[in-house]
């Protein structure tokens, strides 16, 4: 596009551009080797330069312009102008000429416009025809007649460039940002995530998400937690939850023995035994509730851990029963008169390990005559002294453990209350024989 191609009436300019045409040379045309001589119209050898020069036709031609047109010398021509356009480009260009483009055309059209195949002028699209001058970082725009170079969003124009903003420095982000080129991206801090807004922050239910805790999950700002139910314990990791032995724990939780289970325990008590209060063991009454297997002649002796049938009827010749418990050995059957003149059988029963000394059975006489006096001793069945007889007054005695005793464990004791009256020198024994069961528990 000439610069003052648009001064021209439209006449006039035909007549221009045929002249141009004719007087068209390309610059190459003075690039041709030294030998080369012959130059085309509108040119003539310069044998100094060795170089095809451009002739003046406005001096050269007489009357080049007729009327009140001036003449412009042009390479390889010259243009006739009213005498009223401005020239902006000084065309009588001393030395070498410029590289100008070959085979322009006077545009008719205004700047930034073109004529199409039917002279109309229409819009040129210097963005897509790079007629531009937009920097790299620039984006072109075509507008009716020009363009403009605009920055893209997110990029600041700086001088002549177009520079990525920093949108972090306007703390765009609730908790982190990241700056992009054009643009910038808002980041949470673990456990949260973006807002509907892609800039604040809202706390992550990660329990709802499938947070890995084994049993239970609490969310909380910004993280979650596991906890266990109970008798379970967190492991290291954090999520998955142990079962805790409670039984290593402490030996005092059952009373006999502790067994483990997932999230729990629970007591157990030997045979003969019964569970009270989830840790103590308490021994069975079989006797009391009907669970024995004795028989109608046998009384049911219950003792720590057990029970025992025993004959009703225990009164060995020469004795005779006179009681449940009680044998009588009768003063008018000679052989009675060495012996004990009664038999009374009881029943007791002591756990093991006692502290001792321990008084586990006190004697009574059961019948106190005047002046008489009671001794008490233990005849049989305490050939270790385990048991002593310790003397409360002349009516009554307690038998005491010595020493501490593990069952299961049976005594037969013969306990033998020897009374005497000094006035009336009388003298009479009696025989209380006493079972003492041990049983195998300290329970
Ligand atoms: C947030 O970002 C998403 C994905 O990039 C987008 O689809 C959505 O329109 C953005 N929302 C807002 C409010 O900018
Ligand atoms: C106990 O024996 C004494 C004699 O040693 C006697 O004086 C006393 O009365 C007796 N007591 C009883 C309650 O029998």
């Amino acid at each position: 596009m000439l610069p003052f191609a648009s001064c021209l009436p439209g006449s006039l300019l035909l007549w221009a551009l045929l002249l141009l045409l004719l007087g068209a040379a390309s610059p190459q045309d003075s690039e041709e080797p030294d030998s080369y001589t012959e130059c085309t119209d509108g040119y003539e050898w310069d044998p100094d330069s060795q170089h095809c020069r451009d002739v003046n036709e406005c001096l050269t031609i007489p009357e080049a312009c007729k009327g009140e047109m001036k003449c412009i010398n042009h390479y390889g021509g010259y243009l006739c102008l009213p005498r009223s356009a401005a020239v902006i480009n000084d065309l009588h260009g001393e030395g070498p000429p410029p590289p100008v483009p070959p085979a322009e055309y006077p545009n008719p059209c205004l700047p930034g416009y073109e004529p199409d195949e039917q002279e109309r002028c229409v819009d040129v699209d210097e963005c897509a025809q790079a007629l531009h001058d937009c920097r790299p970082s620039q984006e072109c725009h075509n507008l009716p007649g020009s363009y403009q170079c605009t920055c893209p969003d997110g990029y600041r124009k700086i001088g002549p460039e177009c520079v990525d903003i920093d949108e972090c420095r306007y703390r765009y982000c609730q908790h982190r940002c990241v700056n992009l080129p054009g643009s910038f991206r808002c980041q949470c801090e673990p456990g949260f995530q973006l807002g509907p807004n892609n800039r604040s922050c809202v706390d992550v239910n990660e329990c709802d998400m499938g947070a890995p805790c084994e049993q239970r999950c609490f969310n909380s700002y910004g993280t979650f937690l596991c906890r266990c139910h109970q008798g379970y314990e967190l492991h290291r990791d954090g999520f998955s939850c142990n079962d805790i032995d409670e039984c290593s724990y402490s030996s005092y939780l059952c009373q006999y023995r502790c067994v483990n289970e997932p999230g729990r325990f629970s007591c157990h008590c030997p045979q003969g035994y019964q569970l009270l209060a989830t840790r103590l063991c308490q021994d069975i009454d079989e006797c009391e509730s009907g669970a024995h297997q004795c028989s109608e002649a046998q009384t049911c002796v219950n003792f720590h851990g057990g029970y025992r049938c025993v004959d009703t009827n225990r009164c060995v010749e020469p004795y005779v029963q006179v009681s449940d418990n009680r044998c009588l050995c009768p003063a008018s059957n000679p052989l009675c008169r060495e012996q004990p003149s009664s038999i009374v059988h009881r029943y007791m029963s002591i756990t093991s390990e006692r502290s001792v000394p321990a008084d586990v059975f006190q004697i009574q006489a059961t019948s106190v005559y005047p002046g008489a006096y009671n001794a008490f001793q233990i005849r049989a069945g305490n050939s270790q002294g385990d048991f002593y007889i310790r003397q409360i007054n002349n009516v009554s005695a307690m038998l005491v453990l010595a020493r501490p005793v593990t069952g299961p464990r049976e005594y037969v004791l013969d306990l033998e209350m020897v009374t005497m009256n000094s006035l009336m020198s009388y003298r009479a024994s009696s025989v209380l024989r006493l079972t003492v069961f041990v049983g195998a528990y300290t329970f």
